[in-house]
């Protein structure tokens, strides 16, 4: 469960990397948030000889609305675009759906670029992409090119990106006023991949009449498929008793062609692409006649949603720094330079090395417990740079230059137990304690962001570590009561005991 040995190239322009992707051809693989590419290094599905890892690569982090478009460059975390209010304006749906995938950890290092390219038949922002007609722009060392999302998508886990080219950016068009949006799934646990997931379009004439609607649908097939429902619904009122989808949900599920697997046969899969269309609809219907109504009263002609807000433990709207890259050294390999828990650390690693191995090995932080090492369990969540993270699917090298806490850098420097850790010894959220860790970091994020949380808020918090016991239920209790503790004593350190 490590990464094949690969050559590492962290170059600082766009020019550069380009130059080494022309060179290597195939033979090497663009690395940017990781959560995608590394749990296929650790499980050996890939092994590629070179890896260019972009997060250092200078003016690739932008996001920005303009001319009727969300532009988003191709190292811009899904969090930060999540997080970006200006996007969720302009483009909703966005914001949506990137609320659906995974959980802050992931968010907060996976890019949506790195999405669209990856490709993955359950992702929701290809679905997003297609739906709204949207496209990447691609540059090799000789040529620049928009792909649209139509031409993009080739098949599961594959694009018609060609091996020499870059994903610089990826393209959002703004949807129209009096035009609603909505994306809807069904997944087995939250933030998991969906079994079927929904982006529904509908717009409106001046009466609040239906003239388009359409879906997309991923989870089903090799490539999302966009449908064109407007036969179904054209002319009825989106309001008053609410948009009529009988019809529509009728010729979602005969336009599908959903394939079986593990998790679910086809006949389920249709059944839920149609109850899923009347869901996705419908709300689609209703935030469409919101954005009419505010249209024809003259205020902005882009509110046409209500997404929800990130997730606490999310970046918020401000751009990464620019990282210090690994330096060559020697035949050992890499000199990587970061500040663990405060004190400033280095070591000579080989490019593979993993954060958490990094951690635990390098730096005798053994703290930093490793479980799956593809992302699902959470053992391994440290910060970086404040935010959550999962260590095993970080690279040291893309670590280098920048600020990590482990759970041994929780306790005061008296040795005193911070509020997460005292709150989960008082209500026996310890249990197996291998967990425990992945749990507290998580918590320390989710609290710095969400001072006082609900049951069910909390209850969100830890929904991506997993408790193999599953004792939530005092791990919930826990959650509460550190943030009680934290409350009672400003700075996070636990009040004296009565
Ligand atoms: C536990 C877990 C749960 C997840 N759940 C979901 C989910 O519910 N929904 C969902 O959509 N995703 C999910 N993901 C995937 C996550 O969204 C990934 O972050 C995303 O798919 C890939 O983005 P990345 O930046 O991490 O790309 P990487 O992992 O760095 O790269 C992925 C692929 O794209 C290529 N690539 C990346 N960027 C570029 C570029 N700019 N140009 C050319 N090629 C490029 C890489 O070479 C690689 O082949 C999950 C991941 C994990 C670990
Ligand atoms: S998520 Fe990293 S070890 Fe499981
Ligand atoms: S507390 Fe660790 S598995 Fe349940």
């Amino acid at each position: 469960m490590k990464p094949p040995p690969f050559a590492y190239h962290a170059p600082g322009r766009v020019g550069e990397a380009l130059e080494v992707l022309a060179a290597q051809g195939d033979g090497a693989k663009v690395l940017a948030g990781g959560q995608s590419l590394l749990p296929m290094l650790n499980m050996r599905l890939a092994a590629p000889a070179h890896i260019v890892d972009i997060n250092g690569v200078e003016g690739l982090g932008t996001i920005a609305v303009a001319d009727g478009v969300v532009e988003v460059g191709a190292t811009a975390r899904q969090a930060e675009v999540a997080a970006d209010g200006e996007v969720a304006a302009a483009v909703p749906l966005l914001r949506e759906a990137l609320g659906l995938i995974a959980h802050p950890a992931i968010r907060n290092r996976g890019t949506v670029v790195g999405s669209l390219v990856h490709a993955d038949p359950a992702a929701e922002l290809p679905g997003v992409l297609a739906l709204l007609g949207g496209w990447v722009v691609a540059r090799s060392a000789t040529a620049q090119r928009a792909i649209s999302a139509g031409e993009l998508f080739a098949g599961p886990l594959t694009t018609t990106l060609r091996p020499d080219e870059l994903a610089v950016a990826a393209c959002f068009p703004v949807p129209g006023p009096g035009t609603g949006t909505a994306f809807v799934e069904l997944a087995r646990r939250r933030g998991d991949y969906a079994l079927c997931g929904v982006g529904a379009l509908v717009a409106l004439d001046r009466s609040g009449r239906v003239t388009t609607a359409r879906a997309t649908y991923v989870g089903l097939a090799g490539t999302p498929q966009v449908v064109d429902l407007s036969e179904a619904v054209a002319g009825l009122p989106a309001s008053g008793q609410g948009l009529d989808t009988q019809r529509a949900r009728a010729l979602a599920e005969a336009s599908v062609s959903p394939q079986a697997d593990i998790h679910a046969s086809s006949s389920y899969r249709r059944h839920l692409a149609g109850v899923l269309t009347a869901r996705a609809l419908h709300a689609a219907a209703s935030r469409a006649a919101a954005s009419r109504a505010a249209a024809s009263r003259a205020s902005s002609p882009l509110a046409n949603g209500a997404p929800s807000v990130p997730a606490p433990g999310e970046l918020s709207p401000h751009r990464s720094p620019t990282p210090r890259s690994a330096r060559p050294s020697g035949d050992q390999g890499l000199s990587v330079e970061l500040v663990v828990n405060g004190v400033p650390r280095s070591a000579a690693v080989p490019p593979r090395r993993l954060l958490s191995d990094l951690l635990r090995h390098d730096l005798g932080l053994t703290g930093t417990h490793v479980g799956c090492e593809h992302g699902v369990c959470g053992c391994c969540t440290v910060l970086l740079d404040g935010r959550p993270v999962r260590s095993c699917l970080t690279l040291a090298a893309t670590a280098s230059g920048h600020t990590v806490t482990t759970v041994e850098g929780l306790a005061g420097e008296d040795g005193r137990l911070s509020a997460e850790q005292q709150a989960f010894i008082d209500c026996h959220g310890l249990q197996c304690g291998f967990c425990t860790p992945g749990f507290l970091m998580t918590v320390r994020a989710f609290l710095d962001a969400c001072p006082q949380p609900t049951e069910d808020e909390a209850r969100e918090a830890v929904a991506g570590n997993l408790c193999r016991c599953t004792g939530y239920h005092n791990i919930v209790r826990s959650v509460l009561r550190a943030a009680e503790l934290r409350r009672m004593a400003p700075g996070g350190e636990p009040a004296p005991e009565p």
